[in-house]
């Protein structure tokens, strides 16, 4: 079995945050102490992952090979890709297709922090022989987000974004997939919203029964709005501030 390889999607406008990302990607942003980047890669990096693909676009795209470099500073090997346009969360994954080969992949998306390691999810997924696993997080917001109905035990259905919500189980930026992933991205369609959603890629595992899911434990946000955000900034303080700092996700700041 080839080894686990990871994908961090750091592509899009970030137009929920604009003028912030007028002149640069909002995964440059920063959360406290270090670019909002540097967590996603630290929990792919902390669970074991040793070869990361990132997918970026728009115009700063050379601000992330500057930032990060070959990915020494994070023990991994790093590799970059472009998206042209931002026509969703799905459409960014296909560029990983050759980067994956016939191997599965743990993909993170770029805006999302979460406080504990995912390594027992990752553990699940090797175990669990092909398909998918999502990681879900009860919320007080769910519309906000992809929200998972469970159903005797295993996902029934994914709808993004409901008006309506049936149920609190926000599915979170950190995915297991098996290599059937990108055939999957190929039957998919744009949205309303004009993006192949990757909502739509999870809702044809379920409709294989190859999907399952783990709980995050700790504390789970993106950082997309300027709520969010600000949440972001506030939760990595408190959890890696002052005298944590070097256990922080990257390199420790220069005291
Ligand atoms: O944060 C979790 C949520 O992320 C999930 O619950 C939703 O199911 C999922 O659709 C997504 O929702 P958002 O609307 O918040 O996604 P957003 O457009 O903010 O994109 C999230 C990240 O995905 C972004 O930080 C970078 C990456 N992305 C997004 C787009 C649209 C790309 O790399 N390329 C893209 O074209």
């Amino acid at each position: 079995m080839p080894e686990l390889r990871g994908v961090i999607l750091a592509g899009g406008l970030g137009t929920r945050l604009y003028p912030l990302t007028k002149v640069t990607n909002k995964h440059l942003l920063p959360v406290y102490d270090r670019p909002m980047i540097f967590y996603p890669l630290r929990t792919l990096v902390e669970c074991g992952i040793r070869e990361i693909l990132i997918v970026t676009g728009g115009g700063n795209s050379g601000d992330f090979l500057r930032l990060l470099e070959n990915g020494e500073e994070f023990n991994c090997s790093l590799r970059y890709a472009y998206q042209r346009g931002e026509a969703g969360i799905a459409d960014a994954l296909r560029l990983a297709r050759e980067f994956a080969g016939d191997g599965s992949l743990c993909v993170a998306l770029g805006d999302n922090l979460v406080e504990h390691s995912i390594a027992p999810a990752r553990q699940a997924f090797e175990s669990q022989g092909g398909g998918a696993r999502l990681l879900l997080k009860p919320v007080d917001d769910p519309e906000r987000f992809g929200v998972a109905e469970i159903e005797a035990g295993r996902i029934a259905r994914i709808v993004e974004k409901p008006a309506r919500p049936r149920s609190n189980l926000a599915v979170t930026g950190f995915y297991f997939y098996d290599n059937t992933v990108f055939d999957k991205i190929e039957r998919c369609r744009p949205s309303a919203r004009k993006e192949l959603e990757i909502t739509d890629v999870n809702n044809l595992y379920i409709a294989e029964h190859r999907l399952e899911y783990s709980l995050i434990t700790g504390w789970w946000t993106d950082a997309g709005t300027f709520r969010s955000l600000l949440r972001a900034q506030q939760l990595a303080a408190e959890t890696w501030g002052g005298r944590d700092a070097a256990a922080a996700p990257g390199r420790a700041a220069k005291e």
